[in-house]
């Protein structure tokens, strides 16, 4: 699975720490930027970047950090074909991919702390949509919104 990973200022050390950490367990982790530090830097331009990078097909799946998470998932979910949500507990993480298909997970680093962010991203990435007929009927409507 190819990831790609963005952050704007309030989410930098997360995503430093996050790529660190995902490239030692063996993803291919392609970074999205913000690639400097710069407090002044805005979320909808790596949210965008990453999402690009999902639907270019560079990626199979994203995270996204800011402050909240809540900002980078408002931009996220604009861009056709993104399914993003916060999560910030692991029961969402994974429900989220298996029965939403979701492929964006977003995180606020000034909500969560590095271990729980651990277990959030394993359960999202080791998550699977499951082809149910109920789960693809509603995700059909989803993909009607974005047409
Ligand atoms: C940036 O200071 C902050 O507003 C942003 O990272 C994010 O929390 C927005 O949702």
């Amino acid at each position: 699975m190819k990831l790609t990973i963005a952050a704007d200022h309030g989410g930098f050390e997360l995503k430093k720490f996050l790529l660190e950490w995902l490239s030692a367990k063996g993803y291919e982790v392609n970074d999205s930027g913000n690639l400097i530090f710069d407090a002044d830097d805005d979320y909808p331009d790596f949210t965008i970047e990453a999402c690009k990078n999902m639907i270019s097909g560079n990626a199979d799946r994203a995270i996204i950090i800011c402050g909240s998470g809540v900002g980078a998932c408002i931009a996220a979910n604009k861009i056709k074909g993104i399914r993003a949500s916060v999560c910030h507990d692991s029961y969402s993480a994974h429900q989220g991919v298996e029965h939403d298909g979701m492929n964006v997970l977003c995180l606020g680093a000034r909500i969560i702390g590095t271990e729980l962010t651990k277990e959030i991203v394993i359960a999202f990435l080791n998550a699977e949509f499951i082809e149910e007929e109920r789960f693809i009927r509603r995700l059909n409507k989803i993909k009607e919104l974005d047409k």
